[in-house]
């Protein structure tokens, strides 16, 4: 049986460690592509993965290359190409750059992978999937954002600490788009299937929500030379597995909502069924007013982003 092909486009810190997970977790056969103006980066970045496979026990093969063709047919196409966030950057001063560069990056997607589903995950990443979407002309079940994973996981991770038990019996969910206004879903967020609100009082919590909100823009501070890249890359792995082992996973990503929870053409973050087909459902829970309100304030975001970047584009 033929293994799954992934490409990952950008093979800087994001890319790169995408393509270390996606092979130490033998999800497929795996190309790494960047710019030409890299030169043979992505090739020395693939060998070097290649030869850890004999110490990790993995038998993917991981390929650099700055040709499309090498990508051709892929089953799935991860978007790390960009510039990435620097102190004192946020993550809309991106969007002129990253805009242009995604629209040329979607544009070679469509051609040379159009059967694949494509994750994007170059920031800001509610509009850069929408941007995606766009210029690929992909069906909206084959183009989705990573984000949802990550925001999740960050909030998982800082709950965990506060409460001093195992990551693993943090169940939670955020909603809304990739930034300062994601919503907490309090009523959907168990520690042991125990709900949250019996564990942490209502100020405890604002304060963990409110660090995974910041949780990017604490890493770009401290790191000072670049954004976080081993925990999105860790999500972006687990969105690629639960497509080429047709998980259908209940993860939350940036989906293209139309009627789903009345956005309106627009891409958030919503807990969706994810598998072979891409997003298969987007799933849709009742919200309290509180939940209603904080949600909408982050799609009327998430709106303002693609009016600036379509103004930014001239379109
Ligand atoms: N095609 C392919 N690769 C490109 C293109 C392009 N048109 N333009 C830039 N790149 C490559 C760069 O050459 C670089 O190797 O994208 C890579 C980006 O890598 P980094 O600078 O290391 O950035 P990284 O930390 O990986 O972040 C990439 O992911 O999480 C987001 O906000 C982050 O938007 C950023 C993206």
């Amino acid at each position: 049986m033929r293994r799954a092909k992934i490409s990952v486009i950008g093979a800087g810190n994001v890319g790169a460690t995408t393509a270390h997970w996606c092979a130490s977790m033998e999800l497929g056969d795996i190309v790494l592509l960047d710019i030409p103006a890299t030169e043979d980066m992505p090739k020395g970045k693939a060998l070097d993965l290649m030869q850890s496979a004999p110490i990790m026990g993995f038998d993917s093969t991981i390929t650099g290359t700055t040709d499309y063709s090498d990508t051709a047919g892929s089953d799935v196409v991860v978007i790390t190409a960009g510039i990435a966030r620097k102190p004192g950057m946020s993550r809309d001063d991106l969007l002129s750059t990253n805009a242009k560069i995604m629209s040329s990056v979607a544009a070679e997607v469509k051609s040379s992978s159009p059967d694949a589903i494509i994750i994007v995950v170059s920031n800001p990443l509610d509009a850069m999937v929408q941007r995606a979407l766009v210029v690929s002309g992909f069906p909206s079940a084959r183009v989705i954002g990573q984000a949802g994973v990550l925001d999740t996981a960050r909030y998982r991770t800082f709950l965990a600490m506060e409460l001093g038990v195992s990551v693993e019996d943090i169940s939670a969910l955020l909603m809304g788009g990739h930034g300062d206004t994601m919503v907490p879903m309090p009523s959907c967020t168990s520690v042991g299937g125990i709900p949250v609100t019996q564990l942490l009082d209502q100020d405890k919590l604002d304060s963990i929500v409110d660090r995974a909100r910041k949780g990017g823009a604490e890493i770009v501070g401290l790191l000072k030379t670049g954004s976080a890249y081993y925990a999105p890359a860790a999500a972006t792995a687990q969105m690629v597995e639960a497509i080429v082992k047709d998980k259908k996973r209940l993860i939350p990503c940036a989906a293209y909502c139309e009627n789903e929870y009345q956005v309106g053409g627009y891409y958030v973050g919503v807990p969706v069924i994810l598998g072979s087909g891409g997003v298969e459902k987007i799933v849709e829970l009742e919200l309290t007013e509180q939940e209603k309100s904080d949600f909408q304030h982050s799609v009327d975001a998430v709106k303002e982003l693609i009016v600036s970047m379509n103004q930014l584009l001239g379109e």
